[in-house]
């Protein structure tokens, strides 16, 4: 009988640094996941919600990339423009992209798919809980996040995805003299990222020694969201934070 059905459970969805957006592709987005997504996509099982990770799956280098090498992470690939220009660089390391949009990552297939590149890996995923239950502790060697979200409003700002208890988590996943390299257009951000980890007893910024603010890094391409900051006359601050080791007890 209409209106009498039971209301589904409602699941509890933690605070996220994303929307829920229309997984509708267009044709050439269609076209990219159908041929590539079983190559470049890694399979995952999730929990409640299509972004989580259960916890639980191995992390296999080898069974994901045939080898096992230095693992750099993006937490964010977008379309895609940085992950393919990073990794088509640096052919020696393993690289994964988390992407939580996935007509973002159908168009990411595209680029790296026509360039051919064998050591980029995506997934379908909150890289948040990718890390939380999925990436082992000390195991990676670069983090990248390159234009987070910036969600402006002061009510949205604990959506941001550079918070303590991210960068908790980012530094445990790091190895010991691991980086963690960000960018962002936005001012009051940037402020938020340096007030938020440039005190921790886990991360340095690398570039304390100077103005604290990391040269452009010449291997990350100008995204589309780069750009648009650029045309409207802000301007890009980059960050880099190295893993230091915990202190041994009794020094
Ligand atoms: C502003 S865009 C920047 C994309 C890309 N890094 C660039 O510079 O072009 C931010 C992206 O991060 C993704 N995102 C936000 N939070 C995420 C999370 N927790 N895990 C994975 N992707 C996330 C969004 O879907 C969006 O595609």
């Amino acid at each position: 009988m209409p209106g009498t059905a039971t209301p589904l459970p409602r699941v509890h969805r933690d605070v996220v640094s994303f929307v829920r957006r229309s997984t509708r592709m267009n044709a050439s987005q269609q076209r990219n996941w159908e041929a590539h997504h079983t190559e470049w996509i890694v399979p995952l099982a999730h929990r409640a919600t299509t972004t989580s990770v259960a916890a639980g799956q191995p992390f296999d280098p080898d069974a994901i990339w045939g080898r096992t090498a230095p693992l750099w992470l993006e937490i964010g690939t977008g379309n895609g423009e940085a992950c393919a220009a990073i990794a088509g660089r640096h052919p020696e390391v393993n690289y994964l992209g988390f992407e939580v949009f996935k007509p973002a990552l159908a168009s990411a297939l595209g680029l790296i798919a026509r360039a051919g590149l064998t050591n980029v890996r995506l997934a379908e995923v909150d890289g948040i809980d990718a890390l939380r239950h999925w990436i082992p502790a000390g195991s990676v060697e670069r983090i990248f996040t390159f234009f987070p979200d910036p969600w402006h409003k002061a009510r949205h700002h604990k959506r941001r995805l550079v918070n303590p208890d991210t960068a908790t988590l980012v530094a445990s996943r790091l190895r010991p003299g691991g980086s963690w390299h960000l960018a962002t257009d936005w001012a009051d951000y940037a402020e938020q990222m340096r007030e938020v980890l440039d005190h921790r007893d886990d991360l340095v910024n690398a570039h304390r020694d100077g103005d604290g603010w990391a040269p452009r890094d010449p291997a990350r391409p100008v995204t589309r969201f780069e750009q648009r900051g650029l045309d409207a006359g802000r301007t890009i601050r980059d960050l880099v934070y190295r893993r230091v080791p915990p202190t041994p007890p009794g020094r």
